[in-house]
């Protein structure tokens, strides 16, 4: 049993793939004509260069759409693929997840011939997110244990850049600054279970910073507070694109 058995049941009800982040990835693959996605759960942001599907969790590989690319049941520590099997590596959302990094990211480079791309989180600029600032410190802390710095990220890569993807202020893909401009969204215990970091930290350890969320946005603290975000259409909350070249 993964952690994504138990927590991702009802993923793909708030995780949609959005289409300015699929357009990012699709920009950071460039040329690459065939691409294994690790860590790939319900299929999202796969294009039609997606040869094949490494995911570990059986409730994430049900999940994924009729006519989505073949999914191998493995984790990125052991991925039962030849070297240099693609041109390109994808690994999306999910390296805080993987037990051994160092692992996971060796076996991404013996597999791509030429390129890997990894969207994660600088969890220095997460911290200042309204949500786990504020609200639920408790989040945060539990992301402390599991972040992973963009330069350890790069390092293990052998040099890597690293682009800043903003978060569009209706993001369809509910990940954990996607309402950043639409608070009530974490009242929601549906798109909490959608969100590892709420999931994993357990409701009941949530539960007070979610009632102050909820007297703050029925009195309209709330909204006087963080009333400079109703202005934006986009926020850096953090986000970053790792891409490799070969
Ligand atoms: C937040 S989901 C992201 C899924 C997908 N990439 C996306 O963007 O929607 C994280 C995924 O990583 C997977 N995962 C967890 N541990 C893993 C490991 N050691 N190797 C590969 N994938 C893992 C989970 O099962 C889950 O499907």
């Amino acid at each position: 049993m993964t952690v994504y058995d138990a927590i991702g049941t009802t993923y793909t009800s708030t995780r949609r793939p959005d289409p300015r982040i699929e357009a990012r990835v699709t920009a950071a693959l460039g040329d690459a004509r065939s691409v294994i996605n690790v860590g790939a759960g319900a299929g999202s942001y796969e294009t039609s260069r997606v040869v094949l599907a490494v995911e570990p969790s059986p409730v994430m590989i049900g999940q994924r759409p009729p006519g989505a690319a073949p999914a191998v049941r493995a984790r990125a520590e052991e991925i039962p693929v030849a070297d240099d099997a693609a041109d390109a590596v994808t690994a999306l959302l999910t390296v805080h997840h993987w037990t051994d990094l160092a692992a996971g990211i060796a076996e991404l480079r013996r597999i791509a011939r030429r390129r890997v791309v990894i969207l994660t989180w600088d969890q220095r600029v997460f911290r200042r997110f309204w949500l786990v600032e504020e609200y639920l410190p408790e989040a945060a802390a539990f992301d402390d244990t599991r972040a992973v710095p963009v330069e350890h990220l790069a390092g293990l890569l052998g040099g890597a850049r690293v682009e800043v993807v903003p978060v569009p202020h209706d993001c369809t893909d509910g990940f954990g600054a996607a309402y950043w401009r639409r608070p009530e969204a974490y009242l929601n215990p549906v798109v909490r279970s959608g969100i590892s970091m709420l999931a994993q930290t357990g409701e009941q350890v949530l539960r007070p910073g979610l009632a102050r969320l909820a007297a703050d946005l029925e009195s309209g603290h709330w909204q006087d507070r963080y009333r400079d975000l109703t202005g934006l259409t986009e926020f850096d909350a953090g986000y970053r694109m790792v891409v490799a070249e070969f």
